[in-house]
């Protein structure tokens, strides 16, 4: 399959401007992320296309399961935000196993004690930690295959983990090639002051986008409805209870989106909470991630940075982006958007080993 995809960046509305960020250096990046179909966004969507000229379609009647869900949907969505003495924000690490940049991640939350929490999903083995901030983070975890259902029932883990302390009110998943890019007073404000959750949406009519949906989705989920986006979110937290409350679209994406099925593949962590969000709560998604992936060379994987490359110039390059753009299989659109990004997230194809201190040395002083 082909990769590609939505790349995006941003610079936007107003009310949202500045900032943060965690970029993602890569590492690992394809095996974390494998090569597969991203792409891309369209997304001036429904409203635009609607052909007025069609006679209005009947409403479909819902199951009992559907207007069951739709109502615990609405009354999460729409009940009193729960206001915490003591707010903090969740960051959730979805990792192999070590995570190689703890000492980076410890100098971003040094001196904020009491403003954040860290929960590590370990798939594979038991992390070494470096930073006593990380010792005992561990949640209880199970393998996870990339691309299948399994890496969004380890998002849900992390997810129930941290709901469990009141305090949380935002939730960042970052895999183990992310760095921040902006420092924690930045991120804290901004992930704290924003009503929205930022959910990667767009609509992709080719063939890594809605060329992976089966039919065996209807009635619930119709073709048109179904999206796309990069798996790495941050969401409030009425929508991490959204998501957990959620056994009907998840069904559906367990059942019938899956790599290799019936000869065509499908990635569940690219497309179920996308289109769960696109059918219950569009205005509660920015459709863009806070972390930064380097699409623009338009491979199989993203943008792959070398240890030389991740210089201080680089750095100061990836948080000044302010633009983006989604782009789609098909080929037929790419749509710039100005947004600004709070957190990046780079992913690439870097070779652990070749990752070094140096690398991490220009990160550190960037901070
Ligand atoms: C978020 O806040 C903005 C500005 O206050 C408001 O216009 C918007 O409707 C809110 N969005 C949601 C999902 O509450
Ligand atoms: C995200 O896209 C949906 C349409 O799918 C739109 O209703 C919503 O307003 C968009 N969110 C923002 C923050 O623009
Ligand atoms: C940073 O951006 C400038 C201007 O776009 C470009 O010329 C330069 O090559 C970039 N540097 C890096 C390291 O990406």
């Amino acid at each position: 399959m082909t990769g590609l995809h939505h790349r995006y960046q941003s610079k936007r509305p107003v009310w949202i401007i500045i900032l943060a960020s965690l970029v993602c250096v890569s590492l690992l990046g394809a095996y974390i992320y494998p090569p597969r179909g991203y792409s891309a966004c369209y997304f001036l969507s429904s409203s635009i296309c609607s052909k007025d000229w069609l006679p209005p379609v009947p409403a479909r009647v819902y199951t009992d399961e559907e207007i069951a869900a739709r109502v615990v949907f609405r009354d999460i969505i729409a009940a009193p935000f729960v206001q915490s003495n003591n707010p903090k924000i969740a960051f959730m690490f979805l990792t192999p196993g070590s995570l190689p940049f703890e000492k980076l991640w410890e100098k971003f939350f040094q001196g904020h004690e009491g403003r954040f929490s860290i929960y590590v999903h370990a798939s594979r083995e038991k992390p070494v930690h470096v930073s006593p901030l990380f010792i005992g983070r561990e949640i209880r975890s199970e393998k996870v295959a990339w691309g299948k259902i399994s890496m969004v029932d380890a998002e849900k883990r992390l997810l129930a983990n941290a709901l469990q302390d009141t305090d949380n009110q935002h939730f960042v998943l970052l895999s183990d090639s992310c760095v921040p890019l902006h420092d924690f007073d930045y991120v804290y404000s901004y992930l704290m002051e924003t009503n929205i959750s930022f959910i990667d949406c767009f609509d992709d009519p080719g063939p890594h986008g809605s060329g992976r949906y089966y039919k065996h989705m209807l009635p619930e989920i119709e073709k048109k409805e179904f999206r796309k986006g990069s798996q790495w979110f941050s969401v409030k937290r009425p929508h991490a209870l959204l998501i957990l409350s959620d056994s009907l679209y998840y069904t559906k994406f367990k059942l019938y989106c899956k790599p290799g099925m019936e000869g065509r593949n499908c990635y569940a962590d690219e497309h179920y909470l996308p289109t769960l969000f696109h059918m219950v709560d569009p205005g509660g998604i920015a459709n863009w991630s806070v972390t930064h992936v380097d699409w623009s060379e338009e491979k199989w994987h993203p943008k792959a940075y070398r240890a030389q490359d991740v210089t201080f110039e680089l750095l100061k390059n990836i948080t000044s982006i302010d633009e983006s753009y989604h782009k789609t299989s098909d080929e037929s659109e790419k749509i710039h958007l100005d947004w600004m990004t709070a957190l990046q997230c780079r992913q690439c194809a870097v070779n652990l080993d070749t990752f070094s201190v140096r690398s991490l040395d220009a990160i550190l002083y960037w901070h």
